[in-house]
């Protein structure tokens, strides 16, 4: 602790410093030091300063408190280390640093940063936010393994600002370059409608890409040849809107949430062309030359935007002829239609999980949308992995997980997630994703590029002559023999998170 000097010094000091000669002369400096004088009206820096009634002591300390000084030496020492009976260590945490087990600290009191190294240190005695710490502990006590740094790729959308639509109908999140700016390729955006709440008619410069995560929702849009499209889409289920082309989304009887996804990384929400806008930014008479109207028509277009809004019931039957508006033009064929009943599509099963994929061999409109749907069991892990032509943007829609990026030369690092986050993965850059928890993780791998496709580690090893990697990584016979040929996706695990042998599970 320090204890303040005598006075007597600290003005012999002042005087000292303003008794010397002027320096050469510098403005800013002057300036900041006429400031200060102007606010305290003083040359002694620990004045009381002008305040409101009941105000005491001063802004600044003194001058003696700078560097060394006989009086102020330190008397006594305040702990900073946690004391090893105010904490318990998870069972994993003790072991080697790079097994790099998953340390599941969620149920643990007052968790700390360890990591092998004799499971007692380091400790840390706070400033911290528990919260985030049990939420991503391998940011909080990383894997041995982990190296050198790497840009964030996790952004959870609970910390994105939520705008709300107008009376309570909905509200809209988002991610883009702004909040990770590692996703220069991609964006996305949470969006809940209440019962028959619209999100605007609008239309916006990026392609979009919807999943629908609860509920229903009824679509309507118009091509460039006037041929139209209208389709209900459930819970499970995907659409798509080129750049340009207008929709109206409008939710079903039991409400909406969905994710969009854009294939651009500057996308903002707040961007689009809304119809309201279209409306308040031409010249009224403009608008009724173009209708054909009396400029009277327009008495009653929105002052301000719409964009989330209160509507009433559609006709259930969406084939209603005052739904399902038709010209002479028709509608928009099958094969290029923008909705999908991806909720309908069978999962291809591996031992491990599930896996659903949609992109323009069976959706051919979303011309540069490929995407994933994995289900990996508890324990269980989508195997190592990069994907060669594009960046991945990842949504977890339910359960947790976490992955491993590692970047060339020599980084790596490892990030939690939970559901609701998004995730995002510099094209090549190796990962596999693992479920840390009890239940089923599900997330979406979503890639800018027209066909799905990934390297597998597993199957690349397995595929090339044995003597070469032998000389590489010093297998044995055994080993060596284990690797596929074939791509395994979805890697079966045990919910024993300390598991080490994974031999029976081949056999
Ligand atoms: C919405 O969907 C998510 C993801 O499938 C699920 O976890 C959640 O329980 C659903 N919410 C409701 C209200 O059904
Ligand atoms: C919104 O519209 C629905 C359906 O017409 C109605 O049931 C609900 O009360 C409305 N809510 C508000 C806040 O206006
Ligand atoms: C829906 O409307 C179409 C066209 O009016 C009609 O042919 C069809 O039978 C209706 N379906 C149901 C289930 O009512
Ligand atoms: C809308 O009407 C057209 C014919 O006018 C028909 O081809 C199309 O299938 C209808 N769409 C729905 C959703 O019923
Ligand atoms: C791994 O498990 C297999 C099958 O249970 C067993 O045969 C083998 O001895 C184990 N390996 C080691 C190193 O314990």
């Amino acid at each position: 602790m320090r204890t303040g000097t005598s006075l007597i010094a600290a003005s012999a000091l002042l005087s000292a410093v303003f008794a010397a000669p002027a320096p050469a002369p510098n403005r800013v400096k002057a300036r900041q030091e006429s400031a200060v004088q102007f606010l305290d009206n003083t040359n002694n820096p620990t004045a009381t300063p002008y305040g409101p009634e009941g105000a005491s002591g001063s802004l600044r300390g003194g001058l003696e408190l700078a560097g060394f000084n006989p009086t102020n030496l330190i008397s006594s020492y305040d702990p900073a280390v946690v004391p090893s009976s105010a904490f318990s260590v998870g069972p994993l945490q003790t072991a080697s640093a790079d097994t790099g087990f998953y340390l599941d600290l969620s149920r643990i009191e007052n968790p700390q940063p360890i990591r092998g190294a004799g499971g007692k240190s380091p400790t840390d005695p706070g400033p911290r936010n528990r919260m985030l710490e049990k939420q991503n502990p391998d940011l909080y006590a990383p894997p041995g393994t982990d190296s050198g740094d790497v840009a964030n790729a996790k952004w959870p959308l609970g910390l994105s600002h939520n705008r709300h639509g107008l009376n309570g109908a909905g509200f809209a999140r988002q991610q883009n370059v702004d909040l990770l700016p590692v996703a220069k390729n991609m964006a996305g955006v949470d969006m809940h409608l209440e019962p028959y709440a619209y999100r605007e008619l609008h239309w916006h410069q990026a392609n979009e890409w919807s999943y629908i995560l609860n509920g229903s929702v009824r679509l309507n849009a118009v091509n460039e040849a006037g041929e139209t499209t209208t389709d209900d889409l459930s819970a499970g289920d995907v659409w798509f809107f080129p750049a340009g082309i207008p929709h109206s989304i409008q939710a079903g009887p039991t409400g909406v949430e969905f994710l969009l996804v854009f294939d651009e990384g500057s996308f903002s929400e707040d961007n689009t062309f809304l119809l309201s806008e279209l409306f308040a930014r031409n010249p009224k008479s403009v608008l009724a030359k173009d209708l054909r109207v009396d400029i009277s028509a327009l008495d009653h277009i929105p002052q301000d935007q719409l964009y989330i809004f209160n509507g009433s019931a559609y006709p259930a039957n969406v084939s209603d002829p005052l739904n399902n508006i038709t010209g002479p033009a028709g509608v928009i064929p099958n094969k290029n239609s923008y909705t999908y009943h991806f909720s309908e599509q069978a999962p291809y099963e591996v031992p491990g999980g599930s896996v659903k994929i949609i992109d323009t061999q069976t959706f051919p409109a979303a011309f540069d949308f490929a995407v994933g749907l994995f289900t990996i069991k508890p324990g269980a892990m989508r195997e190592l992995h990069w994907h060669t032509t594009s960046d991945e943007w990842d949504f977890i829609i339910s359960g947790q997980g976490r992955l491993t990026l590692f970047q060339a030369p020599q980084a790596s690092r490892t990030f939690d997630f939970q559901a609701g986050d998004v995730g995002y993965v510099p094209v090549v850059t190796a990962h596999y994703l693992e479920n840390t928890g009890t239940e089923d993780l599900v997330y979406l791998e979503v890639l800018q590029a027209p066909i799905y496709n990934d390297i597998s580690v597993a199957q690349w090893l397995g595929l090339t002559p044995k003597q070469v990697v032998k000389e590489h990584l010093g297998f044995s016979d055994d080993t060596l023999n284990r690797l596929p040929k074939i791509k395994p996706f979805i890697l079966p695990g045990d919910t024993d998170l300390g598991q080490t042998n994974f031999t029976s599970e081949n056999e």
